[in-house]
């Protein structure tokens, strides 16, 4: 029986913290604001960008809510981006995505000022990332960090295996794993014989975006799992990348779905936030 990592209850501890910085902030005249840029009506964007609206409100941190329809150009979002750079009372600038196809991510990613990255994709800011001087941290990355420490658990001279090299996760957080001193292996689609590379995880992160791929059989005892994935199972109930039922009874420590990372990833944006206010006001 493993203990659950149980990441609302930590993420609400976070945002109680971080709600009382952003009123002493308030008391000194700055008001936090985070910028949320939402293109086109994807149900799931539109879910992320109500829950991060909601939580925002709920810290005291000022949400501005920016929807443009499917079919805006490329130059009109870069627009945007620029006014909302050029705005002082703007901390946080976040482009959801993914964005209609007609839009180059890259070129949106790489037009929001540094200093105002909260998702941390800049280019600048991953960069400081692999250099280990950071400025952001991207936000499931670092939730999936603090919900390690929070349960005293230490990545130093531990093998983790992270599954999955996206940008968003898989990368940033071998990177982190590293930073913390693990010995790190980051598989993917064309790793051979994944299940021997899983077996010998301490901590094992699982970032694919398939329903329960990760079985009990690749899995060694007593690791710690933590499970990135969220998904819409065909019996209606969430589910992870991790077949929970199988491998919780292993694992020493297992994030649930939902209720684990989801939660810290939402704190941690408006922790990165805060850190820009600060950053921007010399504090
Ligand atoms: N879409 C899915 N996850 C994210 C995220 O963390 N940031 C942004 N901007 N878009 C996303």
């Amino acid at each position: 029986m493993a203990i659950l990592m149980n990441g609302k209850e930590v993420a609400q501890s976070l945002r109680r913290d971080l709600a009382k910085e952003v009123s002493n902030l308030r008391e000194r005249g700055i008001e936090v604001t985070l910028a949320v840029v939402l293109v086109g009506s994807d149900p799931a964007s539109e879910v992320y960008v109500r829950n991060k609206h909601k939580a925002c409100l709920e810290a005291g941190i000022r949400s501005l809510q920016i929807t443009l329809p499917e079919a805006t150009t490329e130059e009109r979002l870069l627009s945007e981006v620029e006014k909302l750079n050029a705005d002082p009372k703007i901390n946080g600038i976040l482009v959801q995505l993914p964005l209609p196809k007609h839009i180059d991510e890259k070129k949106i990613t790489e037009a929001i000022l540094p200093i105002k990255d909260v998702d941390a994709f800049h280019p600048e800011n991953v960069g400081r990332i692999t250099l280990g001087t950071p400025r952001f941290l991207p936000c499931t990355p670092a939730g999936i960090m603090d919900l390690l420490a929070f349960y005293g658990v230490n990545a130093e001279g531990r093998r983790c295996v992270v599954v999955g090299r996206s940008n968003i996760v898989g990368k940033p957080i071998s990177s982190l794993l590293l930073a913390a001193n693990g010995t790190v292996t980051t598989c993917h689609s064309r790793t051979k014989d994944l299940p021997s590379v899983t077996r010998e995880a301490d901590i094992l992160v699982v970032a694919v975006g398939k329903p329960k791929m990760l079985t009990a059989d690749m899995v060694k005892p007593g690791a710690v799992v933590i499970d990135v994935g969220i998904h819409r199972g065909e019996d209606g109930k969430l589910c992870g990348d991790v077949d929970f039922a199988s491998v919780e009874p292993i694992a020493s420590y297992i994030t649930p779905v939902p209720g684990g990372v989801g939660p810290m990833t939402i704190a941690e944006l408006l922790a990165n936030t805060l850190r820009a206010a600060k950053y921007q006001n010399n504090l």
